[in-house]
């Protein structure tokens, strides 16, 4: 009989997880990086690592993902927790992206899988993926070499990236807001608003906060520190608090959901953009009922 002392996670996810796992793969994938050069390449000494970071173990792994196994068996753990595909849920934000942005910022990217997908929509666009941990960027950079895919990883925080203010059209985040406090949520869209050019997108893919409210259990299954917080929140309100306009969130497949939103113009170029409106208004013929 399992143990009162385990959690859900080790007592039926771990098991499943290590059954679906091909461990030889993942021992020779292990063996086919350098780590000690990789992560020291990643690593900036500068970067402060945030308490909640440091001191919590997410989906079961020790040490959190400061550590190469969290970088070896995030993907392939990941590919089933995504249903109905890891791909087709990535990929809704993907598609919500307007335009033909110059630059994109992927914060909390983790292996990359999200930056690279990014990199292949928008070809033309310089693509950053930022995370905290140096075995995740080291995984992410790897896997994007192997499959010819240029972006560039930075170790850092979301919360303070440091990068230059208005230099990004498009931020976004997958799957990170679910492994932080709400407070870090708002601060790091507090940063990815100072990070936008005006009328520059935000987007938000991770767990459906209405779903999870509602299926206590799913909260329990995961490893989550800070899943009951993240669900009891709204990224919508968080979004509204931090400066966007236009915000919105659409439901992915029952068990995610995309929220999106726009840095406003400043109030010269809105108006010249209402007067364009205006003006086109002017030369256009007018719709007939149908
Ligand atoms: C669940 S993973 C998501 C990874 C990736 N975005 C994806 O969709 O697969 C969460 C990632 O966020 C990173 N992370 C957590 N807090 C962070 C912060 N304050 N700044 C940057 N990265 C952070 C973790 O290191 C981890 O790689």
């Amino acid at each position: 009989m399992a143990s009162q002392s385990k959690t859900l996670f080790e007592q039926f996810l771990a098991p499943l997880f290590s059954h679906l796992i091909d461990r030889d793969a993942l021992v020779r994938l292990r063996d086919q990086i350098d780590w000690e050069s990789a992560v020291a390449e990643f690593t900036n000494p500068q970067v402060v690592y945030p308490n909640y970071y440091k001191t919590s173990n997410f989906h079961g792994v020790e040490n959190g993902y400061l550590s190469v196994d969290a970088a070896l068996t995030y993907d392939p753990i990941t590919q089933y927790v995504l249903p109905p595909g890891e791909t087709w849920v990535r990929e809704s934000l993907v598609k919500a992206i307007k335009g033909e942005p110059r630059r994109i910022l992927d914060l909390g990217c983790g292996t990359g899988t999200t930056t690279r997908m990014l990199k292949r929509r928008f070809a033309n666009a310089e693509v950053i993926g930022l995370d905290l941990s140096p075995q995740m960027l080291a995984m992410a950079d790897y896997k994007a070499r192997a499959a010819d895919v240029a972006v560039t990883f930075r170790h850092g925080n979301a919360m303070a990236t440091g990068l230059p203010a208005a230099s990004f059209d498009v931020v976004c985040a997958t799957l990170l807001f679910h492994e932080t406090p709400p407070a870090v949520a708002k601060t790091i869209l507090a940063e990815a608003l100072r990070l936008l050019t005006p009328g520059g997108q935000v987007l938000v893919l991770d767990g459906n906060q209405r779903t999870l409210r509602a299926t206590d259990w799913l909260s329990n299954i995961f490893e989550e520190p800070f899943i009951r917080d993240y669900s009891q929140g709204n990224v919508d309100a968080w979004l509204g608090y931090a400066g966007f306009e236009a915000v919105r969130t659409d439901e992915v497949f029952w068990l995610n959901q995309l929220s999106y939103a726009r840095k406003p113009l400043p109030v010269v170029d809105r108006e010249a953009a209402q007067g364009e409106g205006d003006r086109g208004a002017e030369t256009l013929p007018l719709a007939q009922p149908a």
